[in-house]
Order: structure tokens, then sequence, then C-alpha cells
């Protein structure tokens, strides 16, 4: 029998600070997958498509306001209302390849001053990425892009901030995954650069991996 025919898809997560080329690169990444006739699909979060989506939209484009506690987990709510169907596209062979996850969920309201362990607890059990790959930049540079500054997020101080508590949801998914699942990639350079500096991390991972889908923090 072919072993390869009982691998299921690999989830892959991008992370990142704000204007440091994620989804420039997911986008790439999955054109070049459909290109070689590999099956993936991409899962943007938030995903700003749904009821609590738009919420989420408005919030940060500063057309509503949200007590920190209620805006953290309806982006949580978001990725809940997602789960289902990674798990079953993963299932199915599909590499979901997501652009930000769980991750920016705690490094973002960390930031804000919401205790870690609270952060962290609404996502737990929520499908564990085979690989997050988390793309790092120094302000400056992310500071200097188009469109910086745009919405809620978007200012020095807290994005600073934000990197900080980047570097401890690192050590946490080190502590409880292992220290194969988060991978830093260097994001200065040229887009060409950057991606194949990705590359050379992903691997064979889209062509599947074996075993069932793990759990966050679990
Ligand atoms: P985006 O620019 O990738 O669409 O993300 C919008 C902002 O939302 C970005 O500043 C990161 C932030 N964010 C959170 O605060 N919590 C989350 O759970 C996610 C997914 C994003
Ligand atoms: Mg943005």
């Amino acid at each position: 029998s072919d072993p390869s025919s009982s691998r299921r898809g690999a989830f892959i997560v991008f992370e990142g600070l704000d204007r440091c080329g994620k989804s420039t690169q997911v986008a790439r990444l999955v054109d070049r997958l459909e290109r070689e006739s590999q099956k993936a699909r991409l899962q943007k979060f938030p995903d700003r498509t749904t009821a609590i989506g738009k919420m989420i939209d408005a919030y940060l484009q500063s057309k509503a306001e949200m007590d920190d506690h209620a805006i953290h987990l309806l982006f949580s709510a978001n990725r809940w209302e997602c789960a289902a169907a990674i798990k079953r596209d993963l299932d199915r062979g599909i590499t979901v390849i997501a652009d930000r996850y769980a991750f920016s969920g705690i490094a973002f309201s960390a930031a804000k001053g919401l205790p870690f362990d609270f952060c962290l607890q609404p996502d737990r059990a929520l499908p564990l990425p085979d690989l997050t790959l988390y793309m790092s930049l120094p302000q400056e540079e992310a500071t200097q892009r188009s469109q910086f500054g745009e919405e809620r997020y978007e200012t020095v101080t807290m994005q600073q901030a934000t990197r900080k508590q980047f570097r401890l949801v690192a050590e946490e998914v080190k502590k409880i995954h292992g220290g194969k699942k988060w991978m830093e990639v260097d994001a200065r350079g040229t887009i060409e650069e950057v991606e194949e500096r990705l590359k050379g991390l992903i691997g064979d991972l889209t062509d599947g991996v074996n075993g069932r889908v793990g759990e966050l923090w679990v």
C-alpha cells in the first residue's frame, strides 16, 4: 500500500508584527503550491468575513470600542468558528496556511496588559500548528513600510510591547510543544530572499504529515 495515502495535510502558521511581510509571503506560498498542483488553502486571522469577524474589523478600524477582555475573546471565538473546517481540510490532505493565529491573540492582548494566562486559555485545544514561522523585522523597517499606522495596534509603542510578548509566546510553545514547532525567520531583505528562507524551513511539510492533528497548549 502507498504510505503517503494516509498522510494528512500540514497546518502551517505565519506570525509576526504588523507590516513584517507575512501576508505577501503567505500569498506567494499558496500560489507556489497551486502551481505545483498541491492542495492548499489560505486561512486569514482575524477572518473578517464572519459575523464575529465584522465586530473585530470595526474594533480594529476604531469604528467601535470594546473592553480588552471582550475583544480578546472575540478573536479567539473567531478561531473556534473556523476550527472544524481547518481540521476537515487537514484530514482531506489539504495544506492549511494561516496568516496569524492564537499566538497573535496572546501577544497583542498581553501587550495591552491582560494577564498572560488569561490570554492563553480561550485558545486551549484549538488545532495545533505543525509549524509556526515567526517573521522578525526591526521596528524601524516595519514603521517605514506603506500603510503602517492605519489600524488600531499600529503604533511603535504597541508594536514594541507586542514584540516582547511574542518572545514569551515562543518560549511557551517550545516548552509545551517542543523546539521544532516554532521557528524564527529573518524578514529583512527582498521578497525573494525571504521567500527562499521560508521555503528552506518549510521543506517537505507541504507533502503532508503523519499522525493526528494535535491540540494547542495540551
Ligand atoms: P491583520 O492586520 O493581520 O488583519 O491583523 C489585525 C490586527 O489584529 C493586528 O494588529 C494583529 C491583531 N490581532 C489580535 O490582536 N489578536 C488576534 O487574535 C489576531 C489574530 C490579530
Ligand atoms: Mg494589519
